[in-house]
């Protein structure tokens, strides 16, 4: 059986450089890419979708009320067709729309639609690139996980010399088969993620517990089966729906996660820990409800749970890469970097839970990467985003230390 090409989906919006969209189109076909065109009706002022429309081999899709429609609800069709969703050049208007969540025309209805990875190549005059509500919206969708190749400097069909002319194709085709291929670059790799809390029972009713919402850890799970990974997630209780393609097993108390994490942590290649277990349990839980004891102090007696990661870090193989998390209040590199060594990890991703953006119950996160040999700060992502990232900086990892052996 023929082998499927992949597809790139090329958003075309109205700037000069529309006109370049069509070598981009052609180089991405030279490499074995099979490329649908959206066009924004201003697009069309510059380049006839006629031109895209011979040159890809396909209808080209301008008005979302067209007649007649070629798929069934095109929009729809065509984001999901997208294995990389490319908007090049990408005006100020469409960067704005897509920040603000408009869906006003047939490209910015299929990209809000698409899941594939989007990247943006912006091309326009320096004036408006440097504009703060541009540069804002472009950081608002870099922290969605949107990619964006800058723009060039040089001299501008404007007149104007400046930032703002749109890079060049080679480049931004180049980021297009990278953003394709690494879409399964984890394929073989086995991975296992812990997430979300711990509840320590304390009588039949009640428990310790901490705010850990399994956030992180769920997005790392997600992020790695898209890969291509086979990821098991050890979860504790949380209230997100199972990613799809990777085995979920629950787990209630630190003890519990112990005894799942020690049965697969050595067939694993990577094993990410973003669980937050109980340091601390009730040392005996009632067997029925506690009642008030007349306005007495209740004294509830803890011992200590086992460290999870500790454990297995001390078991580790050599090829193994155990990455942990380190959510801090105070002194967040130094306590992470202890913990790094303490563990026997190869990475330990750092956050101050007391900022805002960061930590417990959001969608973003603002980490710090820390493996034996560097740091890295990363700025506010959204989880999906840092999940990637700490994916990356695991797999190079790995790579590293099977070329060592
Ligand atoms: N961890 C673990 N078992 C525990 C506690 C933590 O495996 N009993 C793991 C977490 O999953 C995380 C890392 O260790 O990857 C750091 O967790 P954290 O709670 O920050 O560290 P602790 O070792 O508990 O240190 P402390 O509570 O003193 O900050």
């Amino acid at each position: 059986m023929e082998k499927k090409k992949p597809c790139v989906v090329l958003g075309v919006t109205g700037g000069i450089a529309a006109y370049k969209a069509c070598e981009i189109l052609r180089l991405l076909q030279k490499r074995d890419v099979d490329v649908y065109v959206t066009m924004t009706k201003n697009a069309c002022h510059f380049v006839a979708p006629l031109t895209f429309e011979t040159l890809s081999g396909h209808p080209v899709a301008v008005d979302t009320f067209e007649r007649p429609q070629t798929w069934e609800v095109e929009h729809i069709a065509l984001a999901k067709r997208a294995d990389v969703f490319l908007i090049a050049p990408a005006t100020a208007n469409i960067i704005g729309k897509m920040a603000s969540g408009i869906a006003d025309d047939m490209l910015s209805t299929t990209v809000m639609a698409a899941k594939a990875p989007v990247l943006l190549a912006p091309a326009m005059n320096t004036g408006m690139w440097e504009n703060a509500a541009v540069q804002h919206n472009l950081d608002v969708l870099k922290a969605r996980g949107v990619h964006v190749v800058a723009p060039a400097s040089g001299h501008l069909a404007c007149g104007d010399s400046g930032a703002g002319k749109l890079e060049n194709v080679e480049i931004i085709v180049e980021r297009t088969i990278e953003l394709l291929n690494k879409k399964r670059d984890m394929e073989g790799v086995r991975v296992l993620v812990t997430a979300g809390p711990t509840r320590e029972a304390i009588d039949p009713v009640r428990y310790i517990s901490n705010r850990s919402s399994g956030k992180m850890g769920y997005a790392i799970a997600e992020s790695a089966a898209k890969r291509g990974a086979e990821v098991v997630l050890l979860s504790g209780p949380v209230a997100i729906p199972a990613p799809s393609g990777v085995e979920v097993v629950p787990f209630t108390t630190t003890q519990e996660l112990m005894e799942q994490a020690s049965m697969r942590a050595l067939t694993q290649d990577i094993l990410i820990q973003a669980a937050a277990p109980a340091d601390y349990r009730v040392e005996t839980v009632a067997s029925q409800k506690i009642k008030k004891q007349d306005g007495a102090p209740m004294t509830l007696r803890l011992i200590e749970n086992p460290d999870v990661a500790a454990a297995l870090g001390s078991a580790k193989k050599p090829n193994q890469v155990f990455v942990g998390f380190a959510a801090e209040t105070n002194d967040v590199i130094a306590h992470a970097e202890k913990k790094l060594e303490r563990k026997n990890l190869d990475m330990i991703v750092a956050n101050n839970v007391m900022r805002p953006g960061a930590g417990f119950d959001v969608d973003t996160n603002i980490v710090t990467l820390i493996t034996g040999e560097h740091k890295e700060d990363l700025p506010l992502l959204s989880k999906k985003e840092v999940a990637e990232r700490i994916l990356d900086c695991a797999l190079a990892l790995r790579s590293k230390k099977m070329h060592l052996r």
